[in-house]
């Protein structure tokens, strides 16, 4: 039997699983344990499961010098130092293919709900501004038929181009390397979908954003960081770009007084690209299972 300590309650009954095969301690927190509570549940433990929202850096790596396997309730592993796990022999794993379509949905949903302004409408309707049909209300664009930029044609961005295709759409392909800014000129709706590294932190800023159509709405479900806030803010009070869709943002969570929120034609969702029952429990049952294997 192994210690192991699990940094949230997770959905289903995939940890029943784990405790029945180790000695499981489960942080009951609805927030994330701070960095001194992560280090003194974990300071023991051999097995750790953790979410995106625990940053498990070369210190905390260091302070727990029995952990044998790391993983991760997230595809994801961005908040992990994979380096400092790998000069120790720590395993690292994380949870891909089963929120694949899950997440592919959302980015789809957010890209309708921009081009198609559900959040005006229903504002709209909420605030009594809906009196008659209206000719020129609430015009929005056409997403069937249109040229859909995906960056980072992995899993995800496949998934993502599936539907995309499914709805007639014209898609770019940007892989690692590919030069953005000819892509972005020609798409009316630009999907990010590649990892976090350092590579893509700050990806799209002000030259990405002046490349992009007047019209054209970013959506962004893979990680907050890869798009520079301050000229995601700056685009889109300008014109710049016609909208955004985010799953993620940086800072995460982004509070309600954030200077982001004084931008036009913005739609932020609370990071549930993967958020259904059955992808959050398929998640916890493979997390689990990695970690048991790992053991
Ligand atoms: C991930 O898995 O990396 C997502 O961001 C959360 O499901």
């Amino acid at each position: 039997m192994a210690r192991c300590f699990v940094t949230r309650k997770l959905p289903g009954s995939a940890l029943d699983r784990l405790r029945a095969a180790h000695d499981t301690d489960v942080w009951l927190g609805g927030l994330p344990p701070s960095r001194e509570e992560l280090i003194d549940h974990a300071r023991e433990a051999e097995g750790l499961v953790c979410l995106l929202t625990d940053t498990i850096d070369a210190d905390v790596i260091a302070a727990c010098p029995r952990l044998r396997a790391i993983s991760n309730y997230a595809v994801g592993s961005d908040n992990i130092d994979a380096q400092a796990a790998a000069e120790r022999g720590i395993e690292v794993a994380v949870t891909p293919d089963v929120l694949t379509d899950t997440t592919a949905d959302l980015a789809f949903a957010l890209m309708l709900a921009m081009a198609r302004r559900l959040p005006d409408g229903e504002r709209a309707v909420r605030e009594g501004k809906w009196r008659t049909w209206e000719p020129s209300g609430w015009l929005g664009q056409d997403v069937h038929g249109a040229t859909l930029a995906v960056v980072g044609p992995g899993r995800i961005g496949e998934a993502v181009a599936r539907r995309a295709e499914a709805f007639s759409m014209d898609v770019l392909r940007l892989g690692r390397g590919d030069p953005l800014e000819p892509a972005l000129a020609r798409a009316d709706f630009v999907s990010i979908h590649c990892p976090l590294t350092d590579e893509t932190r700050g990806m799209f800023g002000e030259a990405e954003f002046a490349a992009m159509k007047p019209t054209g709405i970013l959506v962004n479900t893979a990680r907050g960081p890869i798009v520079q806030t301050d000229a995601l803010r700056s685009a889109l009070i300008d014109g710049v770009i016609g909208g955004a869709a985010l799953d993620v943002t940086d800072p995460e969570p982004l509070p309600p007084d954030h200077p982001l929120f004084e931008a036009p034609n913005l739609l932020v969702v609370p990071h549930i690209g993967s958020a259904t029952h059955r992808t959050r429990e398929r998640m916890a049952d493979l997390a689990v299972d990695n970690l048991l294997a790992a053991l």
